[in-house]
C-alpha cells in the first residue's frame, strides 16, 4: 500500500513527517564540484561540492555554493581562498576517485591533497593546483561571489538543518584540460569511460554508466541555433579581451 501524498511547507518550520528529511534526494542527480583552491599564503585546499552547475556554455562559466560551516563557524575555507584569491580549480570527481572524493569532505584546517594523498598537476593560468587523475579539470577565476541569506536563522524557522547563509560562487573557466586517454576516436569526452559520480540525497550516490541520445527540435532556418546547441557552432573571438595572461 503506498503512502499518503504530502506536502509541507519548509519556511514555516513544517517537515514532510519522513523520518529523514527527502529535500536532497529530489534535484537530481547532482554533479560534483571538487574544487581546488590555495589560501593567500600558499596553502592549498581541496573540497567537494555538490550544489555545483554550469551557469551557461557561452562563455563557458560555472557555480559552486558553499554553505556556512558549522565546524568553522564562518564560511568554507574553499570560499574564503576564493574571497581573498579569485581563483579556483573545478575537476571532475569519477567513480574510480569516490573515496578520496568522500575524504576531502572532512573538515579540516590541512592541505587536502597532502592529508589524503591525492595528487597535484599545476595549472597554467591559475595558482591552485588540479588533481591530477581527473579527467577534465576547468581553470577559473572568481566573476562573482552572491549571498543567499538565511533570514530566518536563529528564530527555529529554518528547519534542522542550521547552514545558514550560502554563497554561490561564480566562475569564468579561463583554461580546459581534458586527457586524451578519454577522447574518443570520433572526437567525443567517453562519458562511459570516466564515470562521473553525482550525489543523490541521504548516504546515495550515482555514477554515469548510461547514455542516451536525442536532438531538440529547431525551426528550419535555425542553422546557428542548431550548430550552438549541438556544440558545432565555432565563433570568432578576435575581438575579445585576452584575459588568459599566465599567472
Ligand atoms: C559529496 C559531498 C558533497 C558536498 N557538497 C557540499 C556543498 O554543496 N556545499 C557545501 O557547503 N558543503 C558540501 N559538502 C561538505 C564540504 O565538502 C565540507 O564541509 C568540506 O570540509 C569543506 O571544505 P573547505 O572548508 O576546505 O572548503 C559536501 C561534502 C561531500 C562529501
Amino acid at each position: 500500500m503506498s503512502q499518503p501524498d504530502i506536502f509541507y511547507q519548509p519556511l514555516k518550520g513544517e517537515s514532510s513527517g519522513l523520518p529523514h528529511d527527502p529535500f536532497k534526494s529530489f534535484v537530481i542527480p547532482r554533479p560534483i564540484g571538487w574544487i581546488s583552491t590555495t589560501s593567500q599564503d600558499g596553502k592549498d585546499n581541496l573540497a567537494p561540492f555538490s550544489q555545483f552547475q554550469n551557469v551557461s556554455f557561452d562563455p563557458p562559466t560555472i557555480l559552486f555554493i558553499g554553505h556556512q560551516d558549522l565546524y568553522k563557524k564562518r564560511s568554507r575555507d574553499t570560499v574564503m581562498n576564493c574571497i581573498e584569491t579569485n581563483e579556483f580549480v573545478w575537476n571532475m570527481a569519477t567513480y574510480d576517485q569516490r573515496e578520496n572524493v568522500n575524504d576531502t569532505g572532512k573538515e579540516t584546517w590541512e592541505d587536502e591533497f597532502q592529508e589524503f594523498n591525492i595528487k597535484k598537476a599545476p595549472s597554467r593560468l591559475v595558482r591552485p593546483p588540479r588533481v591530477a587523475d581527473s579527467p577534465v579539470s576547468f581553470e577559473c577565476r572568481v566573476h562573482s561571489i552572491i549571498r543567499v541569506s538565511n533570514e530566518f536563522h536563529g528564530k527555529k524557522t529554518a528547519g534542522p538543518h542550521m547552514v545558514g547563509n550560502s554563497d554561490i560562487v561564480i566562475g569564468r573557466v579561463m583554461g580546459i584540460h581534458v586527457k586524451g586517454e578519454y577522447i574518443t576516436p570520433d572526437g567525443l569526452f567517453d562519458v562511459l569511460k570516466a564515470a562521473p559520480i553525482a550525489r543523490l540525497g541521504y548516504r546515495q550516490y550515482t555514477y554515469i554508466d548510461n547514455v542516451f541520445e536525442m536532438t531538440i527540435p529547431t525551426m528550419p532556418d535555425e542553422g546557428d541555433v542548431a550548430a550552438t546547441l549541438s556544440g558545432s557552432l565555432t565563433y570568432d573571438d578576435s575581438e575579445a579581451e585576452d584575459e588568459t595572461e599566465s599567472k
